[in-house]
């Protein structure tokens, strides 16, 4: 028996990380081979005719999952009813700004569909905000839908991760899923820290494995901080693909679990883990079920140079906070 199609939101409907998104999760990657959705796509009214030719293009795909397509330019009509929503549409960045810089222009739009979430979705919804400074951003989309659970509200630092196996497994020459377990602690910003000292590559410790700690604690960290940057220096357009094929990778593992001992990194609400503020949304390794929930994994051993930049990333995510509810009119 066919299982019950699942509606799934897409913001920034138009835009081009959307455009490498679509086709993937329409056809099964992400929530399943047998999993048949309804697509809601969101975009401002402006791009609707936009809209219209990417809905024409995905009709065209001819893809047995995708039951219907609802093209919008209405946040209410874009949150009824729905299981997931991926949050992509905002301003992005151009060469020379830092993505808070971006915070003024992006957090009512999240404080705005907060409010409809909340009104309007399941309250069930799993949410991922991928739209700049993507952690404050679901802070805020959270703090406007009380009525759905906050671990419900997660960012997307995914990419991060992403970025960080493969600059250890091209050095390694291996490729990015021999590296397991490393870890991006807080921000999606240039504050982060991507922490490999509890991470494996083939079989042994990251740190035994490359026997080189200069590069370790030094120009790896920089390399993975400053990514985003350096691909809109090369682009003129920051990055799209890899967002999108890490808004699949969040997506999957939170919704079928993570494998064994593995984990990943997800931005979500602190429960005080760490000793990082509760409530807010910093990156942590997370273990998920296959029932859609997850825990922050516990018990790892913190040493003083992670905990500096641990506290480095927190204080920037804390002054995003303020900066974000003085925006938002409180
Ligand atoms: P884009 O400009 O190509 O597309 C953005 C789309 O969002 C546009 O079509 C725009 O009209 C739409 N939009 C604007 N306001 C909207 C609103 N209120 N409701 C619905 N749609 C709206 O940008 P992009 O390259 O797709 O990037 C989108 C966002 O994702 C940017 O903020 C970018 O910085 C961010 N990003 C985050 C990550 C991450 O890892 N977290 C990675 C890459 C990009
Ligand atoms: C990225 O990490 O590539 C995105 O957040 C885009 C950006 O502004 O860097």
């Amino acid at each position: 028996m066919e299982k019950s199609p699942i509606r799934v939101l897409v913001t920034g409907a138009a835009g081009q990380i959307a455009y490498s998104l679509l086709y993937p999760l329409s056809k099964g990657d992400v929530f399943g081979h047998d999993q048949p959705i309804e697509l809601v796509l969101l975009d401002i009214e402006a791009m609707l005719t936009v809209l219209d030719g990417v809905v024409m293009e995905m009709q065209d795909c001819a893809l047995p999952l995708l039951k219907s397509i609802i093209p919008t330019a209405d946040t209410d009509v874009a949150c009824k009813d729905i299981d997931v929503a991926i949050l992509v549409g905002a301003m992005p960045r151009r060469e020379g700004m830092e993505r808070k810089d971006l915070l003024r222009a992006n957090v009512k739009i999240f404080k705005a569909q907060g409010e409809s979430l909340d009104k309007h979705a399941k309250k069930s919804v799993k949410v991922v905000v991928v739209g700049n400074p993507a952690n404050t951003n679901a802070f805020i989309c959270k703090k406007y839908a009380p009525s759905i659970p906050p671990e419900n509200f997660t960012a997307l630092t995914r990419l991060d991760q992403n970025r960080a196996q493969a600059q250890i497994a091209t050095r390694m020459g291996l490729v990015p899923q021999d590296v397991k377990n490393v870890i991006i602690w807080g921000n999606h910003s240039n504050t982060q820290f991507p922490d490999v000292r509890h991470a494996k590559v083939a079989g042994k410790g990251v740190y035994e494995a490359v026997q080189d700690d200069a590069w370790l604690k030094g120009d790896f960290i920089k390399t993975v901080q400053t990514r985003g940057a350096a691909v809109i220096k090369a682009r003129k357009l920051s990055s799209a693909m890899s967002a999108a094929k890490a808004i699949g990778d969040h997506m999957r593992d939170w919704w079928f679990g993570t494998k064994g001992d593995e984990y990943v990194s997800m931005a979500v609400p602190s429960d005080g883990s760490y000793g990082i503020e509760k409530g807010i949304i910093y990156s942590f390794p997370v273990q998920a079920k296959p029932d859609h929930t997850y825990s922050i994994v516990q018990g790892l051993q913190i040493d003083e140079f992670s905990k500096e930049k641990m506290t480095t990333t927190l204080t920037e995510l804390q002054e995003e906070k303020c900066s974000a509810e003085e925006f938002c009119g409180y």
